[in-house]
């Protein structure tokens, strides 16, 4: 199977971390959010324990809330010690409403409005990552009447294509996010920020793309920092204490898709690093990484009601279930491929269709061409597979449909972290 907590039971039926996927579609409905909550827990412990082989005690891997963000989430977070990358006053709100410590959050984005900034120095965030020199001024301004002075880190770019997807094309110096280390426009953001007098400069943060699979991303894009703080050192006297790398590690959704060694990758990026550091007599930074794909993708899996079957000869066939771009984008946004299965069975004579969503609209595609037994019918249930990332976070309300519930599962229980978003609350805005 794809990932090991998706088994097959004796006779056929689908298992996601060992229980009955139809059971729990029985039980709760459908369309369905399971999160595996134990892979989520080894997924941050594979991460702490290579940075803490790989960099010491120091290190630390941040959760990218934009994955997946929701109480129960964060909760976890704080018992696995993860620090948490967030990017709105929402996440962070969110955040401290399940008791994570507002000191491990690092807060990001590139369009911060001076009340996130207020928020965010009120609430005792730990770290912003400033994204250019207006927001800076702001928040110089924003700590000085607050009488703090805040600790940040600036977001560069180092120029690099971490051959992705576009969407998420985030180190080419074009980028809306970050200053750019080629223009020499980075060089004079770490001179304002080393000017201002209510920020604590504590380092420096890049991200250079999502779903990155190539391995010397990581290795290439330290040259270019490194380089930079040799220059930072050279010019303005200024040794970087702390490098967040970003995040970006892929996963895999389909069986032609690599299985990333994060550890190795980690271990290998470590070496590379030491060698520059010692290279470039500089310190060995403090380093941050900010995985959010790798640590959820594969605790995911949706499950759907089967509404309708439509076989068009000569043409195509087509499933449509009862969830859609609603719950998951990813196909009409990126193409994203997905791993989809019946829930029932996984033998017998199977044909092609498109799985499509329930929306008024015809690109309402969850994953073209799947294969699933041919006599599939209105009924039936159909999994789609590593829907951890980037799916409940990215969920909308068209058509008036609602959210679904996400519900955990651990150690042969099952619990709902999110319930499901009914008419009840449909029209709880609206006046
Ligand atoms: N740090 C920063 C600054 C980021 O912008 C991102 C992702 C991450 C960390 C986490 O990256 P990850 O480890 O998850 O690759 N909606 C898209 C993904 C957008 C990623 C945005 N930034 C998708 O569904 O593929």
């Amino acid at each position: 199977m794809l990932t090991s907590n998706i088994t097959r039971a004796g006779n056929g039926a689908l298992l996601f971390a060992g229980q009955d996927v139809c059971a729990l579609a029985d039980r709760y409905g459908t369309p369905l959010y399971l999160m595996d909550e134990t892979r989520i827990r080894e997924n941050c412990r594979m991460y702490k324990d290579a940075f803490r082989t790989a960099f010491g005690d120091a290190a630390l891997p941040l959760y990218a809330g934009k994955a997946c963000a929701f109480k129960q989430m964060y909760r976890i977070m704080a018992e696995e010690g993860m620090g948490v990358d967030a990017v709105s006053r929402g996440e962070i709100h969110t955040a401290l409403a399940a008791g994570f410590p507002a000191s491990n959050i690092w807060f990001h984005g590139d369009g911060k409005t001076d009340e996130d900034i207020r928020y965010a120095l009120e609430q005792g965030v730990g770290c912003f990552v400033v994204d250019g020199e207006e927001e800076l001024a702001a928040l110089d301004a924003e700590a000085g009447l607050c009488g703090l002075r805040q600790k940040i880190l600036l977001r560069v770019t180092p120029g690099i294509d971490p051959h992705t997807y576009e969407a998420v094309n985030t180190g080419r110096v074009d980028v809306k996010f970050g200053v750019p280390i080629g223009t020499g426009q980075a060089l004079e953001f770490v001179k304002a920020a080393l000017a201002a007098e209510h920020v604590e400069l504590c380092g420096l943060h890049c991200h250079v793309g999502s779903m990155v699979f190539d391995e010397t991303v990581f290795e290439d894009t330290a040259d270019l920092m490194f380089a930079f703080m040799l220059e930072l050192r050279e010019k303005l006297g200024y040794v970087t204490g702390t490098l967040n790398l970003g995040g970006g590690y892929g996963v895999r959704y389909v069986d032609a898709d690599k299985q990333t060694d994060i550890p190795g990758r980690i271990a290998a990026l470590a070496v590379h690093m030491h060698a520059l550091a010692e290279k470039t007599g500089l310190p060995m930074p403090v380093i941050l990484m900010e995985p959010g794909r790798s640590i959820v993708a594969d605790a995911g899996l949706t499950v759907y009601t089967v509404s309708a079957v439509k076989r068009i000869p000569g043409f195509k066939n087509h499933v449509i279930v009862d969830g859609g771009m609603t719950d998951n984008p990813r196909y009409c946004l990126y193409g994203s491929e997905y791993t989809v299965l019946h829930a029932e069975k996984d033998a017998g004579e199977t044909a092609v269709f498109d799985l499509a969503g329930r929306c008024c609209e015809s690109g309402d595609i969850l994953q073209p061409a799947v294969t699933l037994p041919a006599d599939i019918k209105r009924g039936d249930r159909v999994a789609v597979c590593t829907t951890g990332a980037y799916n409940y976070s990215m969920a909308s309300n068209y058509n008036r449909l609602g959210r679904p519930p996400v519900v955990m599962l651990r150690e042969g229980e099952s619990y709902v972290a999110v319930r499901r978003e009914g008419l009840d609350t449909l029209c709880a805005l609206d006046v």
